[in-house]
């Protein structure tokens, strides 16, 4: 029952950062998000999940690649999210999106399997970027020219 409830207030506070995937209606995907309250320039990516009769078509990514066609203009530059060890198939989507859009991922150990109360695996931080602001070219700021020392 709180788990219905704090998704229909995720729905009213983080619509702009959240997106469904829709077919003939039915929704078979979605894409849950913040920007982090100490760091605005980051997605924070809480939970993709697909329909399982829709996964292996690419619907994972195009959610994810929608919603940074949206916030990028708007000044992010970086995605988080968090991923167990065990779970492929997340690993593989968040590594093709950062190969797709040409930039960096990082992995290291955010919250230990120590710290959880209940049997979880450690989850680890895969932070991916920079996203390039549109209408910058790589090797632009190169290019500039350097400021006065
Ligand atoms: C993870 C999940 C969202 C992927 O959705 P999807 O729509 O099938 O993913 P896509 O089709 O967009 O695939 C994106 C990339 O990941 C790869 N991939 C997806 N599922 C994979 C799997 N099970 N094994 C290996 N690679 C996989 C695809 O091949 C693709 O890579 P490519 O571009 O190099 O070919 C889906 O498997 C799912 O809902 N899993 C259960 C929920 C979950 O674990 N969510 C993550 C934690 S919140």
């Amino acid at each position: 029952m709180n788990s219905s409830y704090a998704y229909l207030l995720w729905c009213r506070d983080f619509a702009h950062t959240t997106a469904v995937a829709r077919e003939d209606g039915d929704v078979v995907g979605f894409v849950t998000g913040y920007l982090r309250p100490d760091a605005p320039d980051v997605l924070m990516v809480w939970q993709v999940a697909v329909d399982a009769s829709q996964r292996g078509r690419g619907v994972a990514g195009k959610l994810l690649g929608h919603l940074l066609d949206r916030l990028v203009p708007e000044g992010v530059r970086y995605l988080e999210t968090t991923i167990t060890a065990d779970n492929t198939a997340s690993i593989k989507l968040f590594s093709a999106l950062a190969r797709d859009r040409g930039t960096e991922l990082a992995r290291s150990e955010l919250f230990g399997a120590e710290l959880f109360p209940d049997a979880h695996l450690g989850e680890d931080l895969y932070r991916i970027g920079p996203f390039a602001a549109p209408g910058v070219v790589a090797g632009e700021a190169a290019a500039a020219p350097r400021p006065a020392d």
